[in-house]
């Protein structure tokens, strides 16, 4: 399962690192990169205005019909807005918030992502297994 994920201040960016996991970092200069197969999104949550680079790159190509899954990172303290930005990107696409992290995750937080990543990509091995037959 391909990764793509955006990060202001660097928190998300260190929980993708903790997860070791491949994953491409969505570009404020150059978001017009077309991941090509399914993913999974990773954004923390801001207010609209500052999301451009990734309502761009999820404009690009076939982005958008290739997004499996959103995970959000965010902060409590937000309340309702917590993780908003991911589910109203996953409402807006119609797939499903996937996982949800504060800050750059606990070692708790890494292990269970790359738990969901790795029954996203079997469903999804399944998946192209039926489509073939
Ligand atoms: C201006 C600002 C607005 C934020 N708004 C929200 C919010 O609405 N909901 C939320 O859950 N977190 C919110 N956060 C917290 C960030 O999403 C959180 O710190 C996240 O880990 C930052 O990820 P990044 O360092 O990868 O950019 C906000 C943070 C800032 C600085």
């Amino acid at each position: 399962m391909k990764i793509a994920f955006y990060s202001i201040t660097g928190q998300t960016k260190r929980f993708i690192k903790k997860t070791e996991l491949q994953a491409y970092e969505i570009s404020d200069t150059d978001p017009d990169y077309e991941m090509g197969a399914p993913y999974v999104l990773v954004v923390p949550a801001y207010d609209d205005d500052m999301m451009d680079a990734v309502i761009d790159f999820l404009n690009y190509k076939s982005n958008a019909q290739n997004l499996v899954g959103v995970a959000g990172g965010g902060n409590r303290n937000f309340n309702d807005l917590y993780i908003h930005t991911a589910k109203d990107i996953a409402r807006g696409l119609n797939v499903p918030v996937i996982f949800d992290f504060e800050f750059n995750g606990t070692d708790s937080d890494v292990k269970n992502f790359r738990k969901v990543v790795e029954q996203l990509e079997s469903k999804q091995s399944r998946y192209r297994q039926s489509n073939i037959l």
